[in-house]
Order: structure tokens, then sequence, then C-alpha cells
């Protein structure tokens, strides 16, 4: 196994809050994170439960799993999260299904399976699927917004941000970017 660079070991032995390694292909990155990992869980007595390394795609998650592997002892890596962000999510809301009102089933849908969704919709609703794309950006907007459906639903009813009548009050959807008119009825 390589010896790291002094610059690298700076990165390993560097603890003490965020930090960002921009390098490279190939200049060692990696390495700095799997040595960075077996450092934060020998030196630092910090269990592997509590470390999460996200990679963006799977091949690099298992390239890295791989590559911790062979620097730690048997069980030091139990509880390791090493994954791409999708999984990281997927994991999350699984263990948490129920607290979320999901059934332990629950699908995860992919592009096309929202777009024939949302086409058999409009198509049963309006006869006709135009605008499928707009659609799925708009509740796509809503999301990022944190957006609940009902306040999107109240929204798409008032586009024009009107101030609602007498019987509505203004609530600020949390961490949304702008106050939103949210219907109490
Ligand atoms: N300091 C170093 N000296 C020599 N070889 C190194 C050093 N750091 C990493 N390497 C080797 O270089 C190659 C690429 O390293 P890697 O960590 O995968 O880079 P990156 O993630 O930046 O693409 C690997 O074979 C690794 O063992
Ligand atoms: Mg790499």
């Amino acid at each position: 196994m390589s010896r790291l660079n002094p610059r690298q070991q700076e990165a390993v032995n560097y603890v003490g809050g965020p930090l960002l390694v921009l390098a490279g292909a190939g200049s060692g990155k990696t390495s700095v994170i799997t040595r960075k990992i077996a450092h934060l869980i020998q030196q630092c007595g910090i269990r592997a439960q509590y470390i999460v390394a996200m990679t963006f795609t799977n091949k690099a998650a298992r390239e890295m799993k791989e590559r911790v592997g062979t620097l730690l002892r048997a069980g030091e890596g139990r509880g390791l999260t090493v994954c791409t962000f999708h999984d990281l999510g997927l994991n999350i809301i699984r263990k948490e299904h129920e607290r979320l009102g999901y059934k332990p089933g629950f699908s995860i849908f992919d592009e096309s399976d929202i777009k024939s969704l949302l086409s058999d919709i409009m198509q049963k609703e309006y006869s006709g699927d135009d605008g499928v794309d707009e659609i799925k950006n708009m509740i796509g907007a809503w999301k990022n917004d944190l957006i609940l459906p009902e306040q999107a639903l109240a929204e798409a009813r008032n586009p024009r941000g009107e101030p609602p009548p007498s019987s509505t009050r203004i609530t600020s959807a949390p961490c949304a970017r702008s106050t939103r008119w949210i219907s109490t009825t």
C-alpha cells in the first residue's frame, strides 16, 4: 500500500471540522478518504456506525468499501455506511417508513414511472396528457421548496398569490423560500 504524501496525511489527520480535498483524477483523494475513515475509527475512537462516506456512483461505493475493508481489523467496520446519496435516502426511508406513514413495501418511482403515472391521471381527468413535463417540474419545485401536498393544492388553486379570504390565515412553510398563502379549510 502506498504511503501518503504530507498533504494527504495532513488531510487525514485533520478532524477539527469540515475539510475540502480538491485534486485531480488519480491523485489520491480516495486514499485520503479511506485512510481518514480508518484514522477516525482506530485513532479517534469514533464508532463506524457514526461514519457515512457518500459517493457519486455505486461503483465508487463498492470500491471504497473494499479499500476501507483492507485498512480495518475484523469487526471495526461494523455499521459503517458507504453508499450513494440515493442509497442513503432510501435506507433512511426504509428504517423510518412507519414514522413517515409509508407501508413496508413502498416503491420508489423513477422518471418514467412518474411520467406514466402523471400521463394516466391526465388522460383520465382531462383526456389528454399535454404538459406532463411542466407538471412534473412544478411538483419538483414544490418539493424543493418543502411545500406539502395540501399547501401545493392551495397554491395551485390560487396561483397569483392573492390574499386568501378572511376564513384563512397566513402560514410560512418550514424553510420555504417565500411565505405562501395557505388555506386552512
Ligand atoms: N501518495 C501516494 N503515493 C503513491 N501512490 C499513491 C499515493 N496516493 C495514492 N496513490 C495511488 O494512486 C492511485 C490512485 O489513488 P486514488 O486514491 O484512487 O485517487 P483518486 O481517488 O484521486 O482518483 C492508487 O493506486 C493509489 O494507491
Ligand atoms: Mg477516487
